[in-house]
Formats: C-alpha cells, structure tokens, sequence
C-alpha cells in the first residue's frame, strides 16, 4: 500500500511538472514578439529613447513615467520612427504587441503597425506622437498629452 501511495504521487509530481512546462512552452509561443519595456521619464514635454535600442530591434515599448498606457515606437524601413498610443479607441483597454499591429482583447479591434483600424468595433485610429532624432535620441514629443 505505501509503495502503491509512493508510486501515485511520484506519478503525480511527474505529471504536475509536465503541465507547469507545457503551460510555460504555451505562453511562451503565445506571447506577442515584443521587446522589453524601456521606461522613460517626460523631460520637457518629451520622451527620450536611445536611438542603439532600436538596433536589436525596430519595435521598442516605451512606459512613460506615471502614465498608464504605453507608447509603441516602431522604426520604419526608411528610417522614420511611428509612435502610437496604445490605448484602444473603442473604450480604452491597453493594447498588445501582436507582430503585424496591435490587439484589444477586451472587444477585439485590431490596429496595423501605422494604427490604423483593421478590425473594429473601433473606428479610430490610435494617437500618433510626433517624433524627431536628436545627438541619437529619439524624442517623441508628448507634451502636454494626458490619456
Ligand atoms: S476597448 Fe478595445 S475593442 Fe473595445
């Protein structure tokens, strides 16, 4: 009986760890192709992004200080910077990095990389911030935008 028991929640253990990494294998092919957050804080009405970061990569999430949205700062193939909001349109829900847009999972709107609406129930496209390059800083010029 207790080698019986002993077998049942070594068994147990086995199966248990099996789920945990197939759980995280899960998330992990389901997690959108971000990069990690670059936070920034608002100097002068903007936000100052390394232009080196967008070497590894063209996406870049940018976490404005005590804002609750954050910016995606996408650089284009002929060199110009697009940053959007990431705030739905439709009722305000924080968007997701999908790798082809931006995606609202509270009601499904889909955004393409510039912010334009592909799928509603959303009608408007997300806010752009106007960007300019500076001693290879990126300045998105936020300010006085509150979301
Ligand atoms: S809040 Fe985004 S689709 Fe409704």
């Amino acid at each position: 009986m207790v080698q019986t028991r002993r077998n049942f929640i070594s068994s147990s253990c086995k199966i248990c760890l099996l789920g945990a990494a197939g759980f995280s294998l899960t998330q992990s092919i389901g997690c959108a192709p971000t990069s990690s957050v670059y936070k920034a804080a608002i100097s002068n009405g903007n936000l100052n992004v390394p232009l080196n970061l967008f070497e590894k990569n063209a996406l870049q999430i940018v976490r404005p200080a005590g804002w609750y949205y954050d910016v995606a700062v996408q650089k284009n193939d002929d060199n110009s910077y697009t940053a959007l909001l990431l705030q739905c349109t439709h009722q305000e829900n924080q968007l997701t990095v999908t790798g082809t847009g931006y995606h609202c999972s509270l009601h499904g709107s889909d955004f393409d990389k510039q912010g334009n609406v592909r799928k509603g129930p959303a009608e408007q496209s997300l806010h752009h911030f106007e960007t300019s390059v500076d001693n290879n800083v990126l300045n998105i010029h936020i300010n006085n935008f509150k979301p």
